[in-house]
């Protein structure tokens, strides 16, 4: 959504939007026309907020707010040098998407999506002993590689399983969040060593790019499953095939992926111990009506010139 001020003579800002009404992203060359000279824009994690387009709205772009609580997308350092106000959407997800990688772990250790398959297809045949086993929570170590209110949520909801530990990594202890949870701070070859179910909840940064790679899953239990809602661009993919074709690593599961959509023809897709969804953790009614509230309400707020709701400082 592009946006433009218009003042009044009673000092009233009244604004004119210009929506995309469909659910296919922009275009990008629709965009980079329309965009110019625009106060404000709403956008989603699929549009490229980068220099080409903060040049082709021009001077007049104060805000730009996204309805995602991650900004992978945004060009910050752009934005600031500019000095464009940014929002984005935290919190108000934290559920929804601590309540789905609860869901793609499971599914994803104890096989229900090859399970499933078996018994529409015919391969159920008789009992057996070991068909179809998989590995369970209780008694198990959990880690979470990026603590924050996702991960915190994902621990709560672990808990009941009977989980026996939970542990962290991060940049630097987060002792707040950590007490929450009873998790324990760890080095990342900790994290890695000691994991039997290990949950990336970690931004998509510089730093982060490409962290679960090959020194991570070599590292990783022959029992251990890999969870990663949080960005496809963390995740070393050709790595994580190797791991998976060869037993490294009993499974994975991923709701985001490089690219997004991944290609059917990807070889993670052949594999039957990856579970592959298409980034849906935030995806239920209630969190995406409450994400577009404030991702307008952040909008407006930065138009005014008045405190958002949820402000990315740069
Ligand atoms: C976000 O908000 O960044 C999520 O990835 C959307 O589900």
């Amino acid at each position: 959504m592009l946006v433009n001020a218009l003042t009044r003579p009673s000092d009233t800002l009244y604004f004119k939007f210009e929506m995309w009404d469909s659910d296919e992203p922009v275009p990008r060359l629709e965009l980079l026309k329309k965009v110019k000279g625009c106060d404000g824009i709403l956008c989603v994690l699929t549009e490229k907020i980068d220099a080409q387009l903060l040049e082709a709205a021009g001077p007049n772009l104060k805000v730009v707010s996204t309805m995602s609580v991650g900004f992978d997308h945004l060009s910050l350092d752009e934005l600031k040098k500019r000095g464009i106000r940014v929002g984005y959407t935290p919190d108000v997800l934290t559920d929804c998407v601590a309540e789905l990688t609860v869901a793609l772990l499971l599914a994803t250790s104890r096989r229900l999506i090859e399970a499933t398959h078996e018994a529409k297809t015919g391969g159920w045949g008789t009992w057996r002993t070991l068909w179809l086993c998989g590995h369970e929570l209780a008694n198990s170590t959990v880690g979470i590689l990026g603590l924050g209110r996702i991960g915190v949520a994902i621990a709560e909801r672990l808990k009941p399983f009977k989980v026996k530990k939970f542990i962290y990594t991060d940049v630097a202890p987060r002792p707040e969040l950590a007490n929450m949870i009873e998790a324990e701070y760890v080095s990342f070859d900790e994290l890695a060593k000691q994991s039997d179910f290990l949950a990336v909840c970690c931004a998509l940064t510089q730093e982060t790019h490409g962290i679960c790679n090959w020194n991570l899953f070599s590292k990783m239990k022959k029992n251990a499953i890999f969870i990663n809602t949080s960005r496809g661009g963390v995740v070393n993919q050709e790595d994580l095939y190797e791991a998976l074709s060869t037993g490294l690593i009993a499974g994975a599961g991923l709701d985001v992926t490089t690219p997004e959509p991944l290609p059917t023809h990807h070889p993670l897709f052949t594999l039957k111990n990856c579970v592959i969804l298409p980034h849906i953790a935030s995806a239920s009614y209630t969190t995406r009506n409450a994400m577009s509230a404030l991702a307008a309400n952040n909008l407006l707020a930065g138009l005014r010139g008045e405190p958002m709701p949820k402000e990315l400082k740069l």
